[in-house]
């Protein structure tokens, strides 16, 4: 089990911005909606030494095998309805796609990826009827760069590490002004798109208030989010730190290849790390979002790295319990072990015998390949 261990005694005072309104009924009305699955697993719960263990299983959304596409549609139609102007009564999504119909200065969207988001942006651009140019690092999965041309979209593979490929998707979209960067990561001068794909993760947590309430769980006392960027881990923070209600401890998880979170942490500021080699694809990052940052630096409980074998244990270990859960998903019971199966992490993150516990499963096994020995 990893060494390195971060806890903040005092992230549950903090109160986060608020929350957008409008992102439900917006993907509510898409095509393919519904809620994914929130599965209980006991046998977790037994093993883990708490209450109840509930899996957010994002394995099919929209169709997808990841949880993306909620931020991407969201932050693509934004985009489009500012560039397309405002009309009264806003923008549909349907009219939005016939007025940029046939239009040789029609919006291009442009993005970097590891894989699922770059496939999310590339399915909306195949959606409203636009091209997209989609980069990402070479050494991602043959698996996912098809699933990412199988949408439609121009595919541009990179010797680089992601934090260049970043920048290289950026420089072109610069060069074109037809384009619309869609990035799920914020920096210096670009805030914009980033902050409504943080937005459209909101959708996930509105499912999961409503799903605990059914099973009679109520509010969790611990949810843990896999992190790559740490976007989505901005938008489980906004969720939970609101003013009043009890305060579920907030745990990252980070490979051991791309701590770029726990770093930044344990620095005190915002800290970029060299990135390495890991299955988890999804959360190879060498740096945290911009606009997440301060609210990540004062609303998380507790980090932790997993390396690749406790990665490779989950998704087995949740496969043989029926969850569909490829490694960037797998990470968060990985990293729930860490902290749960640890007394003095325990006492840390204040966990209890009745707590109850959601794993975010952000990707099903379509999404990215485990690699073997997988089975062993
Ligand atoms: C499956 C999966 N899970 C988690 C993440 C992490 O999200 P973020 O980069 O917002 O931290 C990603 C990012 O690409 C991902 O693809």
């Amino acid at each position: 089990m990893s060494t390195r261990w971060y806890a903040n005694p005092a992230a549950r005072e903090f109160v986060a911005a608020p929350e957008p309104r409008g992102v439900l009924d917006f993907h509510r009305s898409l095509p393919g909606y519904a809620p994914t699955a929130l599965l209980e697993r006991p046998d977790l719960a037994r093993e883990l030494g708490v209450g109840r263990v509930f899996v957010k299983q994002e394995s099919s959304r929209f169709g997808l095998p990841a949880f993306k596409l909620l931020g991407a549609s969201w932050a693509v139609f934004r985009a489009l309805s500012a560039r397309a102007g405002r009309t009264e009564g806003g923008w549909q999504p349907d009219t939005l796609a016939r007025r940029f119909a046939g239009d040789p200065d029609a919006p291009v969207l442009v993005s970097a990826t590891d894989g699922n988001h770059g496939r999310a942006v590339a399915r909306m651009a195949a959606r409203m009827g636009l091209a997209a140019r989609i980069f990402v690092p070479e050494e991602i999965s043959p698996r996912a760069k098809e699933a990412i041309t199988s949408e439609g979209a121009e595919l541009t593979a990179l010797a680089l590490p992601y934090d260049d490929v970043v920048r290289a998707a950026a420089d072109a979209a610069q060069a074109d002004p037809r384009s619309i960067l869609v990035q799920d990561t914020a920096w210096e001068g670009y805030t914009t798109v980033p902050g409504w794909i943080v937005e459209g993760y909101s959708t996930l947590f509105a499912e999961i208030d409503t799903q605990l309430q059914d099973a009679g769980a109520g509010r969790p006392s611990m949810v843990v989010t896999p992190v790559g960027v740490g976007s989505l881990l901005q938008a489980t923070v906004r969720h939970y730190r609101k003013l009043g209600g009890s305060q579920p401890a907030l745990l990252s998880v980070e490979p051991e290849s791309a701590p770029c979170l726990l770093r930044s942490l344990e620095q005190g500021e915002r800290t970029s790390v060299p990135t390495g080699h890991t299955m988890m694809a999804g959360l190879n990052c060498g740096t945290v979002s911009l606009t997440a940052w301060p609210e990540l630096s004062r609303g998380v409980d507790a980090a932790v790295v997993i390396g690749e074998e406790d990665c490779r244990r989950a998704v087995k270990d949740l496969e043989e319990l029926g969850v569909d859960s490829g490694p960037c998903g797998a990470a968060s019971l990985a990293g729930a072990r860490a902290v749960l199966e640890d007394p003095n992490r325990r006492a840390d993150v204040g966990a209890a015998a009745d707590d109850v516990v959601v794993l975010l499963s952000t990707e099903g096994r379509a999404a990215t390949p485990v690699e073997p020995p997988y089975s062993g």
